[in-house]
């Protein structure tokens, strides 16, 4: 079955550059064709082409739905508490990530499928038509297995990421939960997973350690990505572009050089702003990546620890506000920017042929994404041609 989306105010498609990139691009007064699951046309309203079926947009904007590289969806317990001190003046650690680990450890497959399960629906309710998931809270060959085991279940995207912190039972010997991670764990959790991450920082692993969990990762068939530089400078950045890693994320302290081999690469930097506001660390500086000419994407890091957001229109009104992107680059960064991220060419645009992810704002144009923070404006949302989220209109 055919759609025609018609009267669409600001149509944002973004167009190929040959490169194997895309750059912004948005029409007025447009119309798009959706058919068997892909985009079969765009142009103006007044040339579109009949369809099966006729939305019509009155004005709104439609976009690429949201792709989201970078979250932490599979795991149990909270920590609003520790929320609640930080924001008293206490600082934030890494090692909180050991409180979750205890509650997902002892949570059952149910629990973790059921939770992993709602903040799917919370991203898709908000614009996320794909999303990555990570595990990093089990740290045992049983907890992680599971972990990529049940996101395999909700998507594609799913990194295997046993190499989060130290596990409680090696807090002695690194050398030895180096070794299960890229030995036994490895080989139950590479059958389930696409990709490789590393959280390479002081207090996790060292650059030496992460470089053998990429090289086991690639030797297994995954695709590295790491954690770098959020905590302080380091050599996540320098062991990210070595190991042609897919993405760097965080990305906060950053020297000069690690800016020059970023953008001499092709690591794209994927940003979590979220992070930064429920941190109270400082942003990184997103414009002397942007004017360095390094790839830039905005992703959520939905976690229970540093950020428990699942809203990319907030992470987009922080990366515009507080990182000082233009409401094009942040809205870019959070579509075909996590895209290219995830190195998938089949979403984050609505160019023909592109898959029709698909999202309808109750506003006329993307920057309002930013303009009017904190407002629920995801009123319809397609993927692959299907209708998930319906307008809050009815129509
Ligand atoms: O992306 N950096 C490491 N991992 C998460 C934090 C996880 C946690 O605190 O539970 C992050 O910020
Ligand atoms: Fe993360």
């Amino acid at each position: 079955m055919s759609t025609l989306i018609t009267n669409v105010g600001e149509l944002v498609t973004h167009e190929r550059t040959g490169e194997g990139t895309t750059r912004w691009a948005a029409h007025d007064d447009a119309a798009i064709v959706i058919d068997d699951g892909l985009v079969a046309w765009t142009g103006p309203a007044s040339r579109a082409p009949s369809a099966d079926e006729v939305v019509d947009a009155a004005g709104r904007a439609v976009l690429p739905g949201f792709v989201d590289s970078h979250a932490h969806l599979v795991f149990a317990g909270e920590r609003g508490a520790e929320f609640a001190a930080r924001m008293a003046g206490l600082p934030y650690s890494a090692g909180g990530i050991r409180s979750t680990v205890a509650a997902t450890r002892a949570a059952s497959d149910s629990e973790l499928d059921t939770n992993l399960r709602r903040l799917a629906a919370e991203m898709l309710a908000q614009g996320i038509t794909t999303f990555e998931c990570k595990s990093g809270y089990g740290l045992t060959v049983e907890d992680e297995e599971r972990s990529v085991r049940l996101a395999a279940q909700v998507t594609p995207e799913v990194t295997y990421l046993g190499a989060h912190v130290v596990a409680p039972e090696f807090s002695g010997d690194h050398s030895g939960y180096v070794d299960l991670v890229c030995g036994p764990m490895m080989a139950a959790c590479a059958p389930h997973a696409k990709w490789v991450d590393v959280f390479c920082e002081e207090g996790a692993f060292g650059p030496d350690e992460a470089r053998a969990v990429l090289a086991a990762g690639r030797a297994a068939g995954l695709t590295p990505r790491v954690h770098a530089n959020q905590l302080g400078y380091g050599p996540g950045v320098a062991v990210a572009v070595e190991a042609q890693a897919a993405s760097a994320d965080h990305c906060t302290y950053l020297t000069d050089s690690d800016i020059d081999a970023l953008a001499s690469s092709q690591t794209v930097v994927t940003l979590l702003p979220g992070v930064e506001f429920s941190t109270r660390h400082p942003y990184p500086d997103a414009r002397r990546l942007l004017n360095a000419g390094v790839i830039v994407a905005i992703a959520t890091d939905c976690n229970p620890g540093s950020c428990f957001t699942s809203s990319m229109p907030f992470c987009v009104a922080l990366a515009v506000r507080d990182m000082h992107m233009t409401t094009q680059e942040a809205v870019w960064a959070a579509t075909a920017g996590g895209a290219r991220a995830l190195r998938r060419d089949d979403v984050g645009h609505l160019s023909v042929g592109a898959r029709a992810d698909v999202m309808m704002l109750d506003a006329p144009s993307h920057a309002y994404l930013a303009y009017r923070p904190g407002v629920p404006q995801i009123a319809a949302v397609w993927t692959s041609g299907q209708r998930v989220i319906r307008s809050r209109h009815g129509d």
